[in-house]
């Protein structure tokens, strides 16, 4: 296996090898989850993608999310990303399918909404579109690194809130379900996020997040805006543009990706799996410790539902 680097201080391909050894053989996968660890995105081209290929391949890094009501593949492990109606053509630009892409072009990180948040995400390239649809991924580790001290460690003490309808809202107001609403109540999570591998932290942030717990509405805007823009500074990104038979697999804790528009009328299909993130992860050491944070929680679900 050769690691080759691809973006400006993370992003690599893993070059000869396969999803199928990965999955198979334990120096292959203890490869990959090093180089994992290390470059949070790692590239693997020309595979031979399948659905059961896919799955075995995630499965060795964790166990995986089902996916959510409300998105094609629901119950699944596969969240299918896809503009294509049931009849077979590309959905007009106001479809329910075509917003949810749209949503997926502000900068995020999966799964931050959810009650287990996601250790890493596998995106395969299904159908490609002729030009553009790229992802766009960003190192929320080496922005953190980028930080102040006095930042820094005021994130790495401080938690925000996530909400799957906020991001939602931020392209349609009623783009989240009253049924997704009210299986995603929002979720608290420290603002960094330590690899317990290497001890490297991360800004832990994406379009998911609300508020920072304990800050007037005003600040907490103005701190999330702030480490987005350092984030996502011109010139931290790695683009990748999307070939048939490639997979990308990504550190969910140490970036934030977006989708890049392509030509309307074109068809793209992708599918992620998803894998959750376990205490080994560095999971428990971000949940909030006060109980303040449980009873905002108590509140905000009740509006939610209600
Ligand atoms: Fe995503």
């Amino acid at each position: 296996m050769k690691i080759v680097p691809l973006g400006p201080g993370f992003a690599a391909e893993l070059r000869g090898v396969t999803l199928a050894e990965i999955a198979a053989d334990d120096a292959a996968y203890a490869a990959a989850r090093a180089a994992f660890e290390e470059h949070s995105v790692l590239v693997l081209r020309d595979q031979d993608v399948t659905d059961e290929a896919q799955l075995a391949f995630s499965r060795r890094f964790g166990a995986l999310e089902v996916t959510k009501v409300g998105s094609l593949g629901t119950g699944t492990h596969f969240v299918i990303l896809s503009t294509i109606g049931e009849d077979g053509k590309v959905v007009a630009a106001d479809h329910r399918l075509a917003l949810r892409n749209k949503a997926n072009q502000l900068w995020h990180t999966d799964s931050s909404f959810k009650r287990v948040p996601a250790l890493a995400s596998v995106l395969s390239a299904r159908i490609v579109p002729t030009r553009g649809g790229e992802t766009e991924y960003v190192s929320t580790r080496l922005a953190f690194e980028r930080l102040d001290p006095a930042l820094r460690m005021r994130i790495e003490n401080s938690f925000a809130w996530h909400d799957y309808a906020h991001s939602r809202g931020q392209i349609a107001p009623d783009l989240a379900t009253p049924e997704e609403r009210a299986a995603l109540p929002p979720q608290c999570w420290r603002l960094a996020w330590k690899n317990p591998i290497n001890g490297r932290s991360a800004i832990y942030l994406a379009s998911h997040a609300f508020a920072i717990d304990g800050s007037e509405q005003a600040a907490g805007k103005k701190l999330i805006d702030e480490l987005m823009n350092a984030a996502t500074a011109p010139g931290t990104s790695y683009l990748h543009g999307w070939r048939s038979g490639d997979v990308v697999m990504w550190d969910n804790r140490a970036t934030m990706h977006r989708g890049r528009p392509w030509p309307a009328h074109e068809p793209r299909l992708m599918v992620r799996t998803t894998i959750s993130a376990a205490a080994a992860d560095g999971l428990e050491t971000m949940r909030p410790p006060s109980p303040k944070a449980a009873e905002y929680r108590d509140r905000s679900r009740e509006s939610a539902n209600g």
